[in-house]
C-alpha cells in the first residue's frame, strides 16, 4: 500500500537493526486518515470470505482492527492478554510468547462472542515472529470459528512469522512487506504484478 509504505519512510525509524519504529502514525500517535485507508483496503481485500467478525490483539493493533471491521459492517472482537491463567469453562487462552520482549502471557478469548457460523478476519499492526497471530488463530478455531484470512499493517519479512502463518495455510495480506530494515535504509518486497 504506498500510502502506508510512503509514512514509514517519512516518519518511520530504526533504533536497532530488527525494530522498526512508527510511533508516529500506529503506536503512540495515530494517523486515523490513514486508518480509515487501511481499513477499507483491507475490507476491499477479503469482500468475497464473507467475513462475519474481526478480531485483534491488545492494544496497537485496535486502530485498524476498528476501521477494517467499521468498512465491512461487522464486529471487533479484542483479544486480551492476560498475565495470570482464568480458571472458567467460558474463557479460552492460549499461552504465548513475546519474542521482542521476551515475556509469556495468555491470549484470552470468551467463548460467547464466536460461534460456529462465524468466519473470522485477523488484524495485527506488526507481523514479526508470528507467535501473537498464531495464538489468535488457535483460540478462534477452538472457539468454533473458522479463521477466514489475517491482515497485517506492517510485516517484516526477514523475521519468520510469514513463513509460519503460510505453512498453516492460512490466507495472508500485509500492506508493507519489509524486505531490509537499517538505521540508514527500509526497504519493501517488490509487489509481483501478474498479466
Ligand atoms: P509477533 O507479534 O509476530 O508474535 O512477534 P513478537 O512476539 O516479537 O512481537 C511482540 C510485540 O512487539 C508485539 O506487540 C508486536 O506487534 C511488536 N513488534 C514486533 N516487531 C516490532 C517492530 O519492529 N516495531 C514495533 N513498533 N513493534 C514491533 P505487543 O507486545 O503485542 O504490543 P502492543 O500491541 O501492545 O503494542
Amino acid at each position: 500500500m504506498k500510502l502506508l509504505e510512503e509514512k514509514i519512510l517519512k516518519y518511520g525509524n530504526v533504533p536497532t537493526e530488527d525494530v522498526l519504529k512508527v510511533d508516529y502514525f500506529l503506536n503512540h500517535q495515530v494517523d486515523t486518515v490513514l486508518m480509515q485507508e487501511i481499513g477499507k483496503e483491507f475490507a476491499e481485500h477479503f469482500k468475497y470470505k464473507n467475513i462475519t467478525k474481526v478480531a485483534t490483539i491488545e492494544s496497537s493493533g485496535i486502530a485498524p482492527a476498528l476501521m477494517t471491521a467499521i468498512a465491512l459492517g461487522v464486529e471487533l472482537i479484542i483479544l486480551k492478554k492476560q498475565s495470570d491463567k482464568v480458571l472458567s469453562e467460558d474463557i479460552l487462552q492460549v499461552k504465548t510468547k513475546s519474542f521482542t520482549k521476551n515475556t509469556y502471557y495468555d491470549l484470552t478469548l470468551s467463548k460467547k462472542y464466536i460461534s460456529t457460523d462465524d468466519n473470522v478476519l485477523i488484524i495485527d499492526d506488526f507481523l514479526a515472529n508470528g507467535a501473537a497471530a498464531s495464538s489468535a488463530c488457535k483460540l478462534i478455531e477452538m472457539a468454533g470459528g473458522t479463521v477466514a484470512g489475517i491482515g497485517i499493517v506492517i510485516e517484516k519479512s526477514f523475521q519468520p512469522g510469514r513463513e509460519l502463518l503460510d505453512n498453516l495455510g492460512f490466507d495472508v495480506y500485509s500492506l508493507a512487506r519489509i524486505s531490509k530494515l537499517s538505521p540508514e535504509k527500509i526497504e519493501f518486497l517488490e509487489e509481483l504484478h501478474i498479466c
